[in-house]
């Protein structure tokens, strides 16, 4: 089951990569976030990694969607503000830089509420209706009304976060290719209206190395099967040695088979490669047990882990000025985002204050 789970999002992969060739021309880069919680390793891997490798390629925008957060927590956002701090600590100590990067708050920029609502005019109820993550969401989420004005929107707003920085390349996973297959309808129409103001976002998909969650199913918050980048030392030793493995082996001297096992796709990035080697071979030959095998994942997780736990608590002792380069960040936002506005408005031929 697992492996046809995971084949067929190789094949969606393979298509969405085939179709969006890497551009080789980038420019300006965004990507956002919601901060529903701590970031985990799967974010780390499937997105943060990337936004900070092309932060070193191209001008690059990153926010915290706090007003997305809530088109699916509306009811309870009593977390709200402390999620949004914990998230600036993640992403500095995973090493976003905010003199490389704008790194800001989407409600702090006040333009992406106007563009959303500004594009809200043109954008068909029904093009928002067919979106497949809409459809999926409803379905999933049954606890909770989920037909707000807010939620069917979702996309709209999106579109206008990217499009208010006319950013061409926008890094994300691969569940979020229909929203941007959306974006870029969006942008047409509007510029087939009111000419070409935006560039269209193409999206940006990394091929993430595979990251199971402890039990080998995606990591994600809601499966509670997620190491996050704050895990204390003594959780993440606790959180390997809980990890699946190969389940044909009982034994030690029993022959695993470490391509099914996630401690060994663990190792595959966290441990040296000529060791990874030796304990594939060991694997095999039945010459390694598993609790051995984990300790040492443990051990370089870690060592992975320490710097960047140690840089988030630094950062947490001082929140005023964790929260101030946000500040300036979306201060810098802002200054882009009100030209384009100015330009949105006159094109669409509004009476100019
Ligand atoms: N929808 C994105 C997610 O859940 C977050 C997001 C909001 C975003 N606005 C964006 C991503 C603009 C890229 C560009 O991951
Ligand atoms: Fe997995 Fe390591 Fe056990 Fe092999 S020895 S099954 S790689 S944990």
């Amino acid at each position: 089951m697992k492996e046809m789970i995971l084949s067929n999002v190789d094949r969606e992969m393979k298509i969405a990569l085939e179709k969006y060739e890497e551009p080789k021309d980038i420019k300006r880069v965004l990507s956002g976030m919601r901060p529903t919680g701590k970031i985990h390793l799967g974010n780390y891997f499937g997105a943060l990694k990337t936004w900070i490798e092309l932060s070193k390629r191209a001008e690059s925008f990153f926010f915290i969607a706090d007003w997305h957060a809530i088109t699916t927590s509306y009811h309870n956002t009593s977390e709200l503000a402390e999620n949004t701090v914990q998230m600036m600590a993640d992403w500095l100590a995973a090493g976003l830089d905010p003199e490389r990067s704008v790194l800001f708050v989407q409600s702090w920029v006040k333009e992406h509420a106007e563009l959303h609502l500004l594009l809200s005019m043109i954008v068909p109820v029904r093009w928002l209706e067919r979106n497949p993550t809409y459809k999926e969401m409803m379905e999933n989420l049954k606890d909770r009304e989920l037909a707000t004005y807010g939620f069917l929107g979702y996309p709209v707003l999106q579109t206008a976060d990217i499009v208010i920085y006319k950013a061409d390349t926008v890094p994300v996973g691969i569940d979020q290719i229909p929203h941007l297959e959306l974006s870029r309808e969006i942008t047409r129409r509007f510029n087939r209206f009111f000419g070409e103001i935006f560039p269209e976002p193409r999206p940006y998909l990394s091929e993430a190395p595979k990251l199971p969650g402890l039990d080998g199913r995606k990591m994600s918050k809601s499966y509670g099967n997620c190491i996050y980048l704050s895990d204390s030392e003594e959780e993440v030793n606790k959180k390997v040695m809980s990890m699946v493995t190969d389940p044909a082996r009982v034994r030690k001297t029993d022959p695993g088979h470490p391509e099914v096992c996630s401690v060994f796709s663990y190792h595959k990035i966290f441990s040296p490669s000529e060791r990874v080697k030796e304990i594939e071979e060991a694997c095999r030959k039945g010459e390694i047990g598993c609790v051995q095998c984990k300790r040492e994942l443990a051990k370089n997780l870690n060592s992975f882990l320490s710097p960047i736990r140690e840089k988030r608590e630094e950062l947490l002792t001082d929140r005023n000025t964790l929260i101030d380069i946000f500040r300036e960040g979306s201060r810098k936002a802002r200054e882009v985002a009100s030209q384009t506005m100015e330009e949105v408005r006159r094109a669409m031929n509004f009476l100019r204050e």
